[in-house]
């Protein structure tokens, strides 16, 4: 199967196109390929521009205040539009539109639909009561039904699979429970139906995604003779791993509380599993990760990665970390460097503390300056990037399994993937022989430069084809 069925333009949608800009993280893209999904099975096309696009739909983030921010400067200018053009249909969708719900409508009188991320797949409903002439806001919390929809997708290698929605922790930094509900795991069986689909479309790498993907599962029903709940993240990999054609399996995002030693030994036993972690450890101080409410310690951090590196030595470890969270002292903020220093990190996305509305920390009287923001941010990036190179050197002159993503955006007679361990990976686009190497292949590809988050080499030849084992034994 694939695209819409009736590519016929007919009655409400004639001629009708749209945009979607999309503002947040993994969850959030994944979401924008659904709607676009559902948007071309109602017959509307992608709009070469922005400013022609008959629906223009923002799929919006919140979790700083600039990502908040952004989103305005866009709507402004559509609005501006919309009073010339009333046959515009403007949206947004996703976590700001949760978060501000109606008050979006009167800060911006000229919009048609907000709609909260648990509604995206009721895109087209949603729709259709605009198009009966009204407004609508579609905030309250909601149960996802299964996405029955063909999601459009923009990779035709690599998809996103989500797992389980919501967060049920309580972050006191943190907009995503306020925004993105309670948690709700889909069944192993939707899951494991939807990747044999994907497969079955050429897909080859697949991301198991959910803000706190460690919690899978613990809100469906059963448990096993031990206690524990039937269903973790760990069954799902055994019960996922067998899908013909799909060669690598990722997931994100993990959370240092309910991570597991079972977790890093499926990841070890699995081979189509990827050796790569996404761990945010968020501060590398005790008491900050006490105020944060994030549930460990800086030592048990540490074991989970002294215990990944005896088990895959060569896995890639990444992060996130949040600085100048209130009352953080020069001193703690310096402990979160030294653990950078101390374990090595592949990369770590690093952000400055933003208040947020409704979250415990922001009334906190402890706020630091922009000032002290900027200046710890620097520093972290700096020692994020001499990580990171130092991690990217141990690939010189090593031969890397690459899957062929698409052609480098800059450069045309380029390919670029990413390894394993996630590293992106750029290479001509020919063999030695000549051969032109297809997109969603697998490489061997000889690295011969090292960045700190990128590597460049020369593809010796394609993998040989995987023999599909059957696993699960
Ligand atoms: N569920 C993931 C993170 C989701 S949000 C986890 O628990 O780790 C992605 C990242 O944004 C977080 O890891 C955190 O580093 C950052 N972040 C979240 N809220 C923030 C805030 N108020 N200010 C600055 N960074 C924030
Ligand atoms: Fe936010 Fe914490 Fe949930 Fe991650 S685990 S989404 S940081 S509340
Ligand atoms: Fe942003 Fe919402 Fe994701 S706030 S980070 S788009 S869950």
């Amino acid at each position: 199967m694939s695209g819409p069925a009736d590519p016929e333009e007919t009655g409400a949608a004639a001629g009708r196109t749209y945009w979607i800009t999309t503002f947040g993280c993994q969850m959030n893209k994944a979401d924008s390929e659904r709607m676009a999904g559902i948007l071309e099975s109602m017959g509307l096309r992608p709009a070469e521009t922005e400013q022609s696009a008959s629906v223009v739909l923002y799929n919006t983030c919140t979790i700083r205040d600039n990502a908040e921010q952004k989103v305005y400067s866009h709507l402004g200018r559509q609005a501006q539009r919309k009073r010339l053009d009333p046959s515009l249909t403007l949206v947004v969708a996703g976590c700001v539109a949760q978060q501000e719900g109606a008050a979006l409508l009167r800060r911006v009188p000229e919009l048609d639909l907000v709609m909260g991320p648990q509604h995206a797949n009721r895109l087209e409903t949603l729709l259709q009561q605009v198009a009966n002439g009204q407004q609508v806001v579609a905030t309250d919390e909601h149960h996802i039904l299964e996405d029955i929809s063909t999601a459009r997708r923009d990779s035709s290698v690599c998809a996103w699979v989500n797992v389980i929605y919501g967060c049920n922790e309580r972050c006191t930094y943190c907009v995503v429970p306020a925004v993105r509900g309670r948690e709700q795991s889909r069944l192993p069986a939707a899951i494991r139906s939807e990747i044999k689909g994907l497969a079955a479309r050429g897909y080859r790498e697949v991301t198991l995604l959910g803000q706190n993907i460690d919690a899978y599962g613990r809100d469906l029903p059963g448990s096993t003779p031990e206690g524990r709940h039937a269903h973790t993240l760990t069954d799902l990999l055994h019960a996922v791993h067998d899908v013909d054609g799909i060669e690598r399996f990722r997931f994100a995002t993990s959370h240092p509380r309910y991570f597991t030693d079972r977790l890093i030994d499926a990841c070890a036993q699995l081979d189509k599993v990827c050796e790569h972690f996404h761990i945010p450890f968020q501060s590398g101080d005790d008491t900050i990760l006490k105020a944060m409410g994030r549930g460990y310690t800086v030592a048990r951090y540490e074991r989970i990665i002294e215990r990944i590196r005896q088990r895959i030595p060569d896995a890639s470890i990444s992060a996130d970390v949040i600085v100048a969270f209130p009352g953080e002292s020069d001193e703690q903020f310096r402990r979160t460097l030294t653990l950078i220093d101390r374990l090595g990190f592949d990369q770590v996305n690093t952000a400055a503390y933003s208040p947020r509305p409704g979250t415990p920390a922001a009334t906190w009287p402890d706020q630091l300056s922009e000032e002290v923001k900027v200046a710890r941010l620097q520093e972290l990036n700096a020692l994020v990037e001499r990580s990171a190179r130092s991690r990217s050197r141990r690939y010189l002159g090593r031969c890397e399994e690459v899957l062929v993503e698409g052609a480098n955006p800059r450069r045309s007679d380029q390919l670029m993937g990413r390894t394993r361990t996630n590293r992106l990976t750029f290479f001509p686009a020919r063999l030695a022989d000549g051969t032109a190497i297809p997109t969603g292949a697998l490489v061997q590809v000889r690295i011969e430069e090292t960045r700190p988050f990128s590597l460049s080499g020369t593809a010796l030849a394609l993998s040989p084809e995987p023999k599909h084992q059957s696993s699960g034994g």
